[in-house]
């Protein structure tokens, strides 16, 4: 297997594009696509970043400080930047070390790694390597059955919380994928696979660590009763099972006590729902532009969510967030922190567990450097006054 930290990444990557790039070049484009794409136009992708740039900066000049703060407390635990990293189903698929390094990057860096339901690696091992707090994502593939073996396994882990992803009642048109011969290279027949097997062997770093790692993986974490861990599928076939609705919160209530965040929140009717249902938090999110196409960017729907909740629970965001400045101005308008998803997971398909962690660090230290230049000395202290938004946000 390619160690998780072994890959030497070049001094002139310098930003999460430059990782972007080289993950592209390591991937054949199925599952360079499946990473990086989004659903139908891809409008809501390209809006979840671009909406930042709708917000500027106000800086507060002749302000001298040595360090700032960069830590903030989510759900009762420090971490070292407001920044989690966000479920990214199949990563096992990107490079032999997954999840596994996505945690054990998350663990060394003092945040929070959320391991989705679609994972090639255990969640033991996965909760073993975060050395830290680890939360599980909840589809419920597979059933009922499987999902409550799921949460049970998740608790006897020892994950700190449970995060339920709403916003897939079916799987978003990611037109990319269907084009790619994506569900043809992760099924069973080599005939399918045939007209898109040149690409693949294009991709010889990728295919022999692939191969080196036992081939495709399973989905350790689905065990359907009776038939063990569910195969990988088409994630359009996958999250066609999955819809989860407002009434099942109790029945899994029943099972999890511990806390419960939904993910895909957008409106403030549904955030005060969540309130209602007694979750301990939410995460704004669209899923990354890759389910309902043409709905609010996240950052944009921040403020409405924040003006509902007003302090009850907590209020994370995701969608977009490609550097330190996209953090900044997501918690001058309400969010505790962040969760990124393709900003690690390029990293991580560009250089396993190396590539992460350059994405953190590019990440904190531009969070950093843009404190200075802001003149605000924590994170703590960032507030509205640091920043000038559309009043149309505000519903
Ligand atoms: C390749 C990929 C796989 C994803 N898998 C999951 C998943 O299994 N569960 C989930 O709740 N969200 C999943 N998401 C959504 C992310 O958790 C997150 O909401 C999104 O990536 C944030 O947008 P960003 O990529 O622009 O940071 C996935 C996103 C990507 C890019």
């Amino acid at each position: 297997m390619e160690t998780f930290k072994s890959a030497l990444l070049p001094p002139h990557v310098i930003n999460i594009s430059d990782l972007r790039a080289m993950a592209k070049r390591r991937l054949p484009r199925a599952i360079f696509d499946y990473l990086d794409g989004g659903a139908d136009d891809e409008v809501t992708l390209r809006e979840n970043e671009r909406a930042f740039q709708d917000i500027i900066l106000r800086p507060r000049q002749a302000v001298s400080f040595r360090e700032c703060h960069l830590g903030v407390r989510v759900l009762n635990h420090d971490v070292s930047l407001p920044l989690l990293l966000a479920p990214v189903g199949y990563s096992r698929v990107m490079h032999p070390g997954g999840e596994v390094a996505a945690a054990q990057a998350a663990g060394e860096f003092g945040t929070i790694y959320i391991l989705s339901t679609v994972s090639g690696h255990k969640m033991e091992n996965v909760k073993a390597a975060a050395k830290g707090p680890a939360w599980f994502q909840l589809y419920l593939v597979g059933g009922r059955g499987a999902a409550e073996a799921g949460i049970d396994r998740a608790r006897r882990a020892g994950f700190d919380a449970l995060v339920v992803t709403v916003d897939t009642p079916v799987a978003g048109m990611r037109e990319r994928d269907p084009r790619n011969g994506m569900r043809q290279l992760l099924g069973k027949s080599l005939f399918a696979k045939l007209p898109f097997l040149s690409e693949i062997m294009a991709h010889p770093r990728w295919l022999a660590a692939m191969f080196a790692d036992g081939g495709m993986p399973q989905l350790e974490n689905i065990i359907v009763p009776g038939q063990g861990p569910m195969k990988l599928m088409d994630v359009g076939a996958a999250l066609a099972q999955s819809g989860v609705e407002w009434a099942d919160l109790k029945w899994i209530r029943n099972i999890w006590t511990g806390p419960i965040l939904l993910k895909g929140i957008l409106t403030a009717d549904d955030a005060k729902r969540a309130l209602d249902e007694g979750c301990a938090g939410i995460i704004v999110s669209n899923h990354g532009g890759r389910q309902l196409d043409s709905c609010s960017a996240t950052i944009r729907a921040l403020p409405e969510v924040v003006a509902a909740v007003q302090g009850r629970m907590e209020v994370l965001m995701d969608g977009g967030v490609r550097r330190g400045t996209d953090i900044v101005k997501a918690i001058c308008l309400g969010a505790k922190a962040v969760l990124v998803g393709r900003a690690y997971a390029y990293g991580m398909a560009a250089a396993g567990h190396a590539g992460i962690t350059r994405a953190l660090q590019i990440l904190r230290d531009d969070v950093a450097r843009t404190l200075h230049l802001l003149g605000c000395p924590s994170i703590a202290a960032l507030d509205a006054s640091y920043v000038e938004f559309p009043q149309s946000w505000k519903r």
